[in-house]
């Protein structure tokens, strides 16, 4: 072929193209060899586009055209023609016409494949998915697939339309380094041995936190950063060891316009990338309230179906295992001044519930660690049967008025004397009905709330001493200020949470610019001054230099393009990810070194087993 270059992609051509000469390049997804005719599926990143070899084409061509094999790389030159009314394929965009080869030069032949990029489906329609160790190992081929294709390409769009906001906000996006002093920070950090400093080690970032909160002192006022993150933590679908977020402070600032800053961004990405409208504003859900209604402070809300209080319920019936959890109620029901007996009302499924459906209910419960998951059932004479009925017999009147049930409706329980134990195990109840009941769209919803009013410190029980529950430069709220040594459980921060669809994308904060009240919350979480000092000094140095009021937020990229695209694992949204040991199976990394790069570090390996 004279000049192989592509004149178009495989995505563009359509019937007002009839006549055109063109070339295409790209990759053979299928052929069909009809004897005389040959037909070619080539596809690239723009689409597919059907070849047809035939009248056309010299036999030299014709014989090129029988060789061809999936994915072997080529150029075809020919001529767009339509397709006949009866070939149209109107599920492709260029589906009404098809090019007739002149010519095709192979650039790269391909092995047979591992999997095939091609989507194939079982006889019962279901995906046929390559095994993911397999995919990581042949990731530049699994990125070829469409599925993949099409989270890669909407990521790049998601970025640019941050960019795109943020810049039209005023946001300035300024890198902050990699290589970092280790600060306690969570999880466990990674760590690189420095060959110039024998012994000591830079760290590699969780997040940009305190750099970010230094650029304020500089008075940078506005920054963001698409930042990488590096976390040691146990695997999960929605976790990485490296992750990406959108890294964000601001200054002179306070809690609504963070919140709206992140509200517009949203709006911004979802109607750019999707054409998907967002609310103007996201609704905002307590922290206790998240739970109580939810059991989870990162609530699907994509479906209602609240947990309710049944404390009532303990004084009607002589049934012991409701007490414990309304009328002997232990610390955290106390602190929360919440009841630990919840209640879920099931609409309209007691025919179709039987008691295998609701023992694997009651499993999902006792793996939150719930004592049992009671249960009764409304008949169609709206009489109680099966479980805890016979307690109960006669109440249908009171509890169904309170809860709201109607004939067969399936109501569970939880009781338990921790409020946040019994609401956790229901929400996990709650989150399995709605996948099992499929109460809600997942295809064409995106429901996003806030979740404020956190409280600021937990009591780890195995040290016996208080933790922050975000971070040591969150705000804690005006209120509590003067009551933070004396009363620290009931203290609450002035942090948020952004949640989409069950999943936590995003977490934040106002900051403290306030050095004193720093080291009160330093002290309060165990770290002396010695130690502060040692961890964070440099930061709480630069606060003595009038630091601005300031406060930001992260949304993880990762998982918000997991969510946008209906994945169930940010792995499909990452290029090059790991697999869930922390590994990549197509570089084989982490792997052993040269003795030699060890000596230069300073580093002896030794056998654990020894
Ligand atoms: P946080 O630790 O809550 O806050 O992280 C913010 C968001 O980052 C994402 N994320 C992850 N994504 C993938 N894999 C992981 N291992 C992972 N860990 C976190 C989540 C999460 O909501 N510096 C603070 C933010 C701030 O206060 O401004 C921070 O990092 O989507």
């Amino acid at each position: 072929m004279e000049n192989s270059k592509r004149t178009v992609t495989c995505g563009e051509l359509t019937k007002a193209d009839v006549g055109k000469k063109v070339v295409l390049n790209g990759w053979v997804s299928r052929t069909r060899n009809l004897g005389g005719l040959v037909f070619i599926r080539l596809r690239d990143r723009y689409g597919i586009t059907q070849v047809m070899v035939g009248d056309n084409a010299g036999d030299n061509i014709k014989k090129i055209a029988s060789s061809l094999k999936s994915e072997y790389c080529i150029a075809v030159e020919g001529v767009v023609a339509a397709r006949a009314e009866k070939d149209i394929n109107k599920e492709m965009a260029t589906g009404e016409i098809e090019v007739e080869a002149t010519d095709i030069e192979i650039f790269t032949v391909s092995q047979d494949l591992p999997f095939s990029i091609e989507e194939v489906r079982q006889k019962d329609g279901t995906l046929v998915i390559p095994n993911e160790d397999l995919r990581l190992k042949y990731r530049y081929l699994d990125l070829r697939r469409d599925p993949m294709q099409q989270n890669i390409i909407l990521r790049s769009q998601v970025t640019f339309a941050t960019r795109e906001y943020l810049t039209s906000k005023g946001f300035l996006e300024i890198e902050t380094p990699t290589f970092i002093k280790s600060t306690p920070e969570g999880a466990r950090d990674y760590l690189v041995p420095s060959r110039v400093h024998p012994g000591k080690f830079y760290s590699l970032p969780q997040s940009p936190q305190l750099y970010k909160q230094l650029l304020m002192v500089s008075g940078f006022d506005k920054y963001f950063q698409i930042a990488r993150c590096y976390r040691d933590e146990d695997a999960r679908g929605d976790r990485q060891p490296e992750f990406t977020q959108i890294d964000m402070e601001m200054s002179f600032t306070n809690r609504e316009e963070v919140l709206s800053t992140t509200e517009g961004m949203m709006q911004h990405i979802f109607k750019k990338t999707l054409d998907y409208e967002l609310p103007a504003k996201f609704d905002r859900i307590s922290w206790e309230d998240a739970f109580d209604f939810y059991g989870s402070d990162k609530p699907d809300l994509r479906f209602d179906m609240k947990i309710q209080d049944a404390s009532f319920m303990a004084s009607l019936a002589d049934f012991n295992a409701f007490k414990s959890g309304a009328s002997a109620p232990g610390r955290e029901v106390q602190r929360h001044k919440r009841s630990g007996l919840k209640a879920l009302v099931v609409k309209n499924v007691a025919d179709k519930y039987s008691r295998k459906h609701i023992e694997a209910l009651e499993a999902v419960a006792k793996t939150y660690k719930a004592k049992g998951l009671a249960w009764m059932k409304v008949d169609a004479q709206g009489v109680f049967e099966g479980g805890i009925s016979k307690f109960y017999a006669g109440k249908e009147a009171e509890i169904c008025s309170k809860l709201g049930a109607e004939k067969n409706d399936l109501l569970l329980f939880v009781s338990d004397e921790n409020w946040q134990l019994a609401c956790t195990a229901l929400g996990a109840v709650r989150k399995q009905l709605g996948k099992d009941l499929n109460l809600y769209n997942p295809e064409d919803e995106f429901h996003f709330a806030w979740i404020i009013d956190f409280p600021y410190f937990a009591f780890n029980e195995e040290t016996q001493g208080w933790e922050t529950e975000h971070h040591m430069f969150t705000l804690p709220q005006k209120q509590y200020w003067n009551t933070l040594e004396t009363d620290p459980g009931a203290v609450k921060g002035d942090l948020y949470d952004l949640v989409l669809n069950g999943y936590e994308l995003a977490s934040g904060s106002m900051r403290i610019n306030d050095p004193d009240l720093q080291q009160r919350i330093f002290k309060i979480v165990g770290y002396s001054n010695e130690r502060a000092e040692k961890a964070f000094g440099f930061l709480v140095q630069a606060f003595k230099f009038g630091a601005p009021p300031h406060g930001g937020i992260a949304p993880g990229l990762d998982r918000l393009i997991m969510l946008m695209r209906h994945e169930e694992s940010i792995h499909e949204v990452i290029a090059f990810p790991k697999n869930n040991l922390a590994a990549s199976p197509m570089d084989e990394c982490p792997s052993v070194v040269d003795q030699q790069q060890l000596k230069d570090l300073h580093i002896n390996v030794y056998d654990t087993e020894d």
